[in-house]
């Protein structure tokens, strides 16, 4: 069966999740990102790639950098954007998911961007686009639940790229709360995929999903191990939005455990780099040293994510 992302052509017209796609598109998604990063440094930070088309920016869950980046990729690509205040819509009246967006594609979108707490809910937008004959309105899942978050996965993956040059001789160790973790998922199948031959989770076991190990990844419970020789770190908040029941003793027991101090990044590889997809937790996942140290990358990440998310919709849209 042909990956639903997928057109007839093999090319890329929902991005939904990582996983499954072809190494090829990964990379053809992060070479086309690549250019972009030179746009920010012309005088006219504009290419006209989506001139004309609808971008609808769809967040029913809080967003500070993906919202934002998304908004200014699109409009770097020239395209018209539409913010949808959730908060004031008629969402809140009671009206469904597909019947708003049934209205927003009766205003003529080109692109959904979906932010939703419901795993699942971009899929069910292009199935039910594709139901009705609209499959030429593209659909990007910029976060759903703790299913996937496909770009934040591949900003990292631009971003280790962009440090480290190549994936196949890296060991990356991904630390903190993997079972809520939406972009947990998104990094373990793009790394993967893209050939890292060592990918590890460090956590405790309330914070691991059952069966992690079959996504191709090696599992510590102990972060001293779990970083021993790492080429990049990267750290997740704990995701307490979507915890039920109590996993930890408290924040300050999981910081003693868990938390990235300069001492415990030292197992690391001296020139290992530390990533976080934010918001962050200073004090809890990660000491305040580390996050504003040399080796962080955190804030890069950011700035590529405004590359990469142009691609995708510089992809979808044709151009
Ligand atoms: N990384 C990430 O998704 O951050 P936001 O929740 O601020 O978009």
């Amino acid at each position: 069966m042909r990956n639903p992302q997928l057109n007839a052509h093999g090319e890329l017209n929902h991005l939904l999740t990582i996983e499954g796609l072809p190494r090829e598109v990964l990379t053809r998604i992060l070479d086309t990102a690549t250019p972009f990063t030179e746009v920010a440094e012309r005088e006219v930070k504009k290419v006209p790639l989506l001139r004309g088309k609808s971008v609808f920016n769809l967040f029913f869950e809080n967003s500070t950098r993906t919202r934002t980046t998304f908004e200014i990729a699109a409009k770097r690509l020239s395209a018209d954007v539409i913010n949808l205040n959730i908060n004031t819509s008629s969402a809140t009246k009671g009206e469904s998911l597909l019947d708003t967006v049934d209205n927003l594609a009766a205003m003529q979108a080109d692109m959904f961007v979906v932010r939703h707490a419901s795993s699942g809910a971009p899929h069910l937008i292009a199935q039910h686009l594709a139901a009705t004959g609209r499959e030429h309105i593209h659909v990007v899942n910029a976060g759903d639940g703790r299913h996937a978050h496909p770009t934040q996965g591949l900003l990292d993956m631009y971003t280790i790229r962009h440090y480290k040059q190549d994936f196949s001789n890296l060991t990356v160790a991904i630390v903190g709360d993997v079972l809520h973790s939406r972009v947990a998922r998104s990094q373990i199948h793009a790394l993967t995929t893209l050939g890292v031959p060592e990918v590890r989770v460090v956590a405790p076991k309330t914070l691991l999903p059952t069966g992690i190990e079959r996504l191709g990844v090696r599992v510590f419970h102990d972060i001293g191990a779990g970083l021993r020789g790492a080429d990049v770190v990267m750290t997740l908040r704990l995701q307490n939005e979507r915890m039920q029941g109590a996993l930890l003793p408290s924040t300050q027991e999981y910081f003693k455990s868990y938390g990235l101090t300069p001492e415990r990044l030292a197992r690391a590889k001296s020139d290992a780099i530390v990533m976080h997809p934010g918001p962050m937790n200073r004090g809890v996942e990660i000491d305040s040293a580390v996050a504003d140290g040399s080796q962080a990358v955190i804030l890069p990440q950011v700035t590529f994510g405004i590359a990469v998310r142009m691609a995708v919709m510089a992809m979808l849209g044709g151009a």
